[in-house]
């Protein structure tokens, strides 16, 4: 089952029940911001999140794209896809367990103005026993350009203090906070403010919280960003409650920093991944 809806504002969004579970993707975005499967949520989303035109939504899933991140001061930090309505283009009942969402993005008059190419973002859910999204870039301009991108997934924790994040230990990552690079040197737990890029991610990823772990299975990838922003930032950020540090951590999966592509006129380039919780 399925079913367009939005809130008193207007604002839409997709709710998908099939056997396997429950999800609600907003066309604003292509931001899921609910996936719920044997009654354990994958995602976490602020209290406070406003769900309004222009506005990112905090927490879920948002996309990243054409930029991740601030490098690129002509664009709006982690591009502008994030806050443009896309394009509804299929949701489709595979079958009792597979529902598929098929949302879009083009280039506009609009778009142009912040980024001046020609593009066409196909985001497509797999909504199932995994969570899986792909998100396709094709380049319809004449001329090349330079992508970042990431799915800046806020995973929902009981306590960041209780959680591992496996399968960096041996990659080099940029701390972004010290603007230095070191090398992971073991299974990492967060107890202070983390901004970390990681270059030359090879493994799956593991994020694991008592009995409970959530595999993440990225494709075309080498970059991941691990993010709280902690106490301090944490209670400046926008739409986030002054605690909401100990309900989430960020995992990133990227092409961000070194990990850039280029694409040539009519080329095209999916970042994919795959989200499985399980029971240890
Ligand atoms: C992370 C960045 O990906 O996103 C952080 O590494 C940033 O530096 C965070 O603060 C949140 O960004 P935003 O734009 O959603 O507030």
């Amino acid at each position: 089952m399925y079913a367009l809806k939005s809130f008193a504002n207007g604002f839409e969004y997709i709710e998908i029940q099939n056997s396997a579970a429950h999800a609600k993707i907003a066309l604003q975005g292509a931001h899921i911001f609910d996936y719920v499967r044997s009654g354990s949520a994958l995602l976490w989303l602020s209290e406070t999140s406003k769900f309004e035109e222009g506005r990112a939504i905090r927490g879920g899933i948002p996309i990243c794209w054409p930029r991740f991140g601030n490098l690129d001061k002509s664009l709006p930090q982690h591009g502008f896809a994030r806050i443009f309505l896309f394009e509804l283009i299929k949701v489709e009942e595979v079958n009792e367990r597979l529902t598929q969402v098929h949302l879009q993005l083009k280039s506009s008059e609009i778009s142009k103005k912040i980024w001046n190419y020609d593009f066409t973002l196909d985001i497509v859910f797999d909504i199932s026993e995994t969570l899986s999204i792909s998100m396709k870039t094709t380049n319809e301009d004449a001329k090349e350009f330079l992508l970042t991108q990431a799915f800046h997934t806020y995973f929902q924790v009981k306590n960041i203090e209780n959680i591992t994040i496996e399968g960096l230990k041996g990659v080099e990552f940029l701390d972004t906070l010290t603007d230095t690079k070191s090398v992971e040197n073991r299974a990492l737990k967060i107890s202070a403010e983390t901004d970390r890029v990681y270059l030359g991610v090879k493994r799956d990823i593991c994020l694991r919280e008592d009995d409970k772990e959530v595999l993440i299975h990225a494709e075309n990838s080498h970059s991941a960003i691990v993010w709280n922003p902690w106490i301090e930032k944490c209670s400046k950020m926008s739409a986030m409650q002054p605690e909401a540090y100990k309900e989430f951590v960020c995992i990133e999966s990227a092409n961000a920093f070194d990990d850039f592509r280029t694409l040539k006129p009519n080329e095209r380039y999916t970042l994919s991944v795959e989200y499985r919780m399980q029971r240890s």
